[in-house]
C-alpha cells in the first residue's frame, strides 16, 4: 500500500425530505445561481422544493445545461453569473448539471474563455457549489471530476476542479428516471468500480472487497429495479452505490487504476452522442479481451468473485467472465455492439486517429494508445 492522505470533504445529506435542508447549508447573504438542465426537475416536484427551501436567498436561475453538458452553454451560464455577482453556486440534476456547474464555478473566477480552463484539465480557483442529485450514475456529487463536451470541434474532455460543499440525495427524486437513464446510471456505476477494480489482484484486499461489494449490489439491485423504480431503499441503495463509486473509497492506497473503457468512451458520444454509460457497455468486454494478458489474472477473481465462474481452462473463464459482463449490461437494455448503433469502421479509425494525434495511452500500463483502442473498437463491432 502506498502512503497517501485521503480527505474528502463532500458533506453528504441523504434520505427522504433533505431538498427542504438545502438552506441550512449555504452561508446567509450568498447571491446563489441554481443551475438545472432540460426541465425533468419541474416534473417531478425537485424544483418546487428546491425554489421553496432558497426563499431567503438573492437566487438566479440558469436553465439549459444538456445532457454531456457544452462548452457553448456554460459560456452563457458564466456571463450571466459575473453579470449577478453570485458567490455560490447550486446544481440540481444529474452528473451533466453538476459537471457543468463545476465548470461554471472556476469560469466565475477566470478573465479568459473557460475552455482554456478544459484544456489546462483542472482549475481550483473556484465559487462554493453544492449539489441536489437527481440521477445517480457519475459520483459528481462527491468528486472533483467533470466531463465538458465542445459541439463546435466534437471533443470531450475530463476537468477538475473543487468537491462540492455538500450534496444532497434524496431517492424519491430518481422515481421519475425513465429506464434508459437508470441502465446509464447502473452501467456507468459498475465500470466506475471496474476501471479501479480489474487490473491486477494483490494489491489490496480491502480495496478488492469493497469494490466487489459495489458490483455485488448493482447486480443484485438491477432486477429489482426494472420490477418497481419507486421501490425507495432499493433506488437508496443505488444512489449510494455511484456515490460510493466514484468517491475516491475504492481507490485507497494507489490501488492501479485503468480508464481506458471510458476515454475510448467518450470519443464514441463526442461523435456520436451516445450516452456515457451506454458507451461503457459497449466498450468494456472489449477492453477486457483485448488486455487479458495483463488483465487475466483480475478477470478469473472477479469472475469467480462475482459470477461464480469456478470451472475451465484459464482462457474459457475469462471468457465466460466477458460474457457475463456483456449479458449483464444487455439486461439494463444496453445494446453492447457498435453496430447495433449504426457505427463503423470510419469512426474506430477516427478515434484511433484521436488518440495518436494527441499521444495518449490509457489503462494501468499505459498500453490503450490509438492502436489499441482500434482493436478494442474492432472487438465490439
Ligand atoms: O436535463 P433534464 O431535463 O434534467 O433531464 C436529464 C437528462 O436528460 C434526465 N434526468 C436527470 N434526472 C432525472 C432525469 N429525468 C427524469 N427524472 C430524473 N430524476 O436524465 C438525462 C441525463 O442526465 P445526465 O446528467 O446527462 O446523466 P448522467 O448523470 O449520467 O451524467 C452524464 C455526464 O456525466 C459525465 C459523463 O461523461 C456525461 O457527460 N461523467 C462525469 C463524471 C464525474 N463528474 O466524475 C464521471 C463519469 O464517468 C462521467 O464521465
Ligand atoms: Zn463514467
Amino acid at each position: 500500500m502506498n502512503n497517501f492522505i485521503f480527505q474528502n470533504p463532500v458533506k453528504l445529506i441523504m434520505g427522504k425530505g433533505t431538498i427542504s435542508e438545502l438552506a441550512n447549508h449555504i452561508p446567509a447573504g450568498k447571491r446563489v445561481m441554481v443551475t438545472f438542465g432540460g426541465g425533468s426537475v419541474k416534473k417531478n416536484n425537485v424544483y418546487s422544493q428546491v425554489v421553496e427551501a432558497l426563499k431567503g436567498f438573492y437566487t438566479v436561475e440558469f436553465w439549459g445545461i444538456e445532457a454531456n453538458p457544452t462548452i457553448e452553454t456554460l459560456r452563457k451560464a458564466i456571463v450571466l453569473g459575473k453579470e449577478e455577482k453570485v458567490d455560490f453556486l447550486v446544481a440540481v440534476g444529474g452528473g451533466s448539471v453538476i459537471d457543468g456547474t463545476k465548470l461554471i464555478s472556476a469560469g466565475l473566477l477566470y478573465d479568459g474563455d473557460a475552455w482554456d480552463l478544459v484544456l489546462k484539465g483542472y482549475d481550483t480557483n473556484t465559487v462554493p457549489l453544492a449539489t441536489v442529485l437527481t440521477l445517480p450514475a457519475t459520483g459528481s456529487e462527491m468528486n472533483q471530476g467533470a466531463v465538458i463536451s465542445n459541439m463546435e470541434t466534437k471533443e470531450k474532455f475530463g476537468f477538475f476542479s473543487n468537491y462540492p460543499v455538500f450534496s444532497i440525495l434524496d431517492p424519491e427524486t430518481t422515481f421519475t428516471l425513465p429506464d434508459n437513464q437508470i441502465a446509464n446510471g447502473l452501467a456507468d456505476t459498475f465500470v466506475h468500480v471496474m476501471e479501479q477494480y480489474l487490473t491486477v489482484p494483490g494489491v489490496s484486499r480491502l480495496m478488492d472487497r469493497w469494490a466487489e461489494g459495489i458490483l455485488h449490489t448493482v447486480v443484485e439491485i438491477a432486477p429489482l429495479i426494472r420490477k418497481d423504480k419507486r421501490n425507495y431503499d432499493v433506488m437508496a441503495e443505488f444512489m449510494l452505490s455511484a456515490t460510493m463509486a466514484l468517491n475516491g473509497f475504492v481507490a485507497l492506497g494507489g490501488v492501479p487504476q485503468d480508464w481506458a473503457t471510458h476515454m475510448i468512451g467518450h470519443e464514441l458520444t463526442a461523435l456520436h452522442g451516445l450516452s456515457h454509460g451506454h458507451t461503457l457497455a459497449i466498450v468494456l468486454p472489449g477492453t477486457m479481451n483485448l488486455l487479458r494478458a495483463s488483465k487475466g489474472d483480475k478477470i478469473i477473481q472477479y469472475g469467480e468473485r462475482i459470477w461464480g465462474i469456478t470451472e475451465g481452462t484459464r482462457d474459457e473463464r475469462i471468457d465466460k467472465a466477458i460474457e457475463k459482463t456483456d449479458e449483464f449490461f444487455r439486461s439494463l437494455g444496453h445494446t453492447t455492439r457498435l453496430s447495433e448503433e449504426g457505427i463503423g469502421m470510419d469512426t474506430v479509425e477516427e478515434v484511433e486517429r484521436r488518440f495518436n494525434e494527441r499521444g495518449v495511452a490509457f489503462g494501468e500500463n499505459h498500453s490503450v494508445n490509438g492502436e489499441m483502442a482500434r482493436k478494442i473498437l474492432i472487438d465490439r463491432m
